[in-house]
């Protein structure tokens, strides 16, 4: 594996790489993180059409923000993580969902990757301007909560998750 990382809009040309990333994910997660990991890929033109589309705010519930899903790349082109950004934090969002929801390939963890990915994806926000960035992670996620802190995060405190009732951090990273 290379040492360039890139985001990128999603593609159909990389159906096979991102279908064996969920694969992976699959087996080694309980749960999709982000969650448009969990979106139906049956029709792999009509996933990319889907995840264009909720980036321009259309095709999503009214409940939602628009958001722009990142694939992650080395210089094989192979999908090593995936970055998904809220372009803005309604109530639930400010809460316990953040600006950025992200996960690395199960086989390449530990590789200090979700930390130079999340800072790709913080500084893509800022193009968007987004001037202080909202990450969520749960207080037992002592990998993501690194990964944050390694990106500027300051801990600006905790909530319980009404969701899954479990104990969520909140971390800010001013730009
Ligand atoms: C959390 C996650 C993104 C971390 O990815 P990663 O590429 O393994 O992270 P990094 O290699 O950049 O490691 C970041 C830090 O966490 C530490 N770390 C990695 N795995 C760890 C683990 N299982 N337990 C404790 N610390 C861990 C690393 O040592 C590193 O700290 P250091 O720099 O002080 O040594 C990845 O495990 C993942 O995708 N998890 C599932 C989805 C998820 O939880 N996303 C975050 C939602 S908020």
């Amino acid at each position: 594996m290379s040492d360039e990382l890139k985001l990128i809009a999603p593609t159909v040309e990389l159906e096979e790489s991102y279908r064996s990333y969920v694969a992976e994910v699959r087996e080694a997660d309980a749960l999709f993180v982000p969650w448009v990991l969990g979106f139906n890929a049956d029709e792999f033109p009509a996933l990319i059409a889907r995840l264009h589309e909720a980036s321009e705010g259309r095709g999503i519930p009214k409940t939602f923000v628009p958001h722009t899903t990142f694939w992650t790349i080395d210089a094989s082109g192979q999908i090593i993580g995936v970055a998904n950004i809220r372009h803005e934090l309604n109530e639930n969002l400010l809460l316990e969902g953040g600006h950025i929801g992200y996960s690395i390939r199960p086989s390449l963890r530990g590789r200090g990757l979700a930390t130079r990915q999340l800072a790709l994806a913080v500084a893509e926000a800022g193009r968007r301007g987004i001037q202080r960035v909202l990450v969520v992670c749960e207080r037992d996620n002592s990998a993501s909560a690194r990964v944050i802190a390694k990106n500027g995060g300051r801990l600006a405190g905790e909530v319980t998750s009404e969701e899954t009732g479990k104990m969520m951090q909140r971390y800010w990273i001013e730009l």
